[in-house]
């Protein structure tokens, strides 16, 4: 692993040729999923959000799928269709994350299902339909969904307008040492995907690795700071933080919010800066399965990898915004 040099942070140019203004989000709700819901329908002066399509992942798909439509009402969005997706992964077994998004996905917070169900079509058919209009694809769980709408359809790699992913990790790992959940829970479909050339030069998939992710951590003041901003989104997203429990928060002192980054990407790329390098992911058996391999030497990169955060404008971004959508 070959891994970048250390530079001051330089934003990532904004790109808003690479970004469509009306996105999908895959997803496995999960906590910081449904932030990165949150989020998308509180900037609707940027983004519009097109619809959700839900993944195995945190929580199965029944829960996850059935949880989006939760968010979406929360968000006073109750038009955007929730398609489910894939149940499971493409041939690894059956993974999640219950024991840190809670056993219903959303911190043990109870949230009403709102107007409307799931739609009909598959989530995968609503990936290749989004790609044909051209639409910018945010992936915030295993990559499952996408790399079957690959398989089916290769040439969504040049349909997608972009594809922003929250997964991998340069030298961290949070199932294992060496991978990230989201990978490691299908690392076929994430080599599927990742190890794809034909993504156009100047749009190649951007990768929110745990390395930047970790970089911006929620803090208790910043929790009860939003809880106390009074509004029925913000104190529900903080009762969800409060039960939201990954192994590293304590030691951290802060709550990651992977997916909620993601998001953000495509509506403050100047937030964050990222470096070329082509990606290969571990599918072996053994202790390296689910790693991402990241050259940032190579001639021929595949994907824009997220180095860096500026952590204190997203933070505080994020905030202003959740706290919008109880204007
Ligand atoms: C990723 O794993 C999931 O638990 C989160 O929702 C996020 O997408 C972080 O590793
Ligand atoms: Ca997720």
């Amino acid at each position: 692993m070959t891994e970048p040099q250390s530079a001051p942070f330089t934003p990532s140019p904004a790109a808003p040729s690479t970004v469509s203004r009306d996105i999908v989000i895959d997803c496995d709700p999960g906590i910081d999923d449904a932030i990165a819901i949150l989020l998308a329908a509180a900037c609707p002066d940027r983004v519009r959000l097109s619809s959700i399509t839900a993944t195995h992942g945190n929580v199965g798909l029944a829960l996850t799928a059935r949880n989006a439509c939760k968010v979406r009402a929360l968000a006073g969005r109750p038009d955007v269709p929730v398609h489910a997706g894939c149940p499971r992964p493409l041939t690894a077994r059956v993974h999640d994350a219950a024991h840190i998004h809670g056993g219903n996905g959303l911190g043990g917070v109870e949230l009403p299902d709102g107007e409307g169900g799931i739609a009909a079509a598959h989530g995968v058919d609503t990936l290749i339909a989004e790609g044909e209009r051209g639409r910018t694809l945010v992936a915030v769980g295993p990559l499952t969904n996408v790399a079957v709408a690959l398989i089916k359809r290769p040439d969504m790699a040049t349909r997608w307008r972009r594809l922003v992913i929250m997964g991998g990790g340069v030298a961290t790992g949070n199932v294992t040492p060496a991978a990230e959940f989201n990978i490691f829970t299908d690392p076929e479909a994430a080599r599927t995907v990742l190890t794809t050339t034909d993504w156009p030069q100047a749009a190649r998939p951007v990768l929110f690795p745990l390395d930047a992710t970790h970089q911006a951590l929620l803090s208790p003041d910043w929790i009860a700071d939003l809880a106390a901003s009074g509004g029925a989104v913000c104190r529900t997203v903080a009762a969800m933080l409060g039960g939201y429990e990954t192994p590293s928060t304590a030691a951290r002192g802060g709550k990651c919010v992977h997916d909620a980054m993601a998001v953000a990407w495509t509506i403050r790329p100047d937030l964050f800066e990222a470096r070329a390098a082509r990606i290969d992911v571990v599918t072996d058996s053994g202790a390296s399965r689910g790693r991402t391999v990241a050259d940032f030497t190579s001639r021929e990169p595949t994907a824009d990898i997220v180095t860096g955060v500026d952590a204190p404008a997203f933070t505080g971004w994020l905030k202003e915004r959740l706290v919008s959508l109880d204007a």
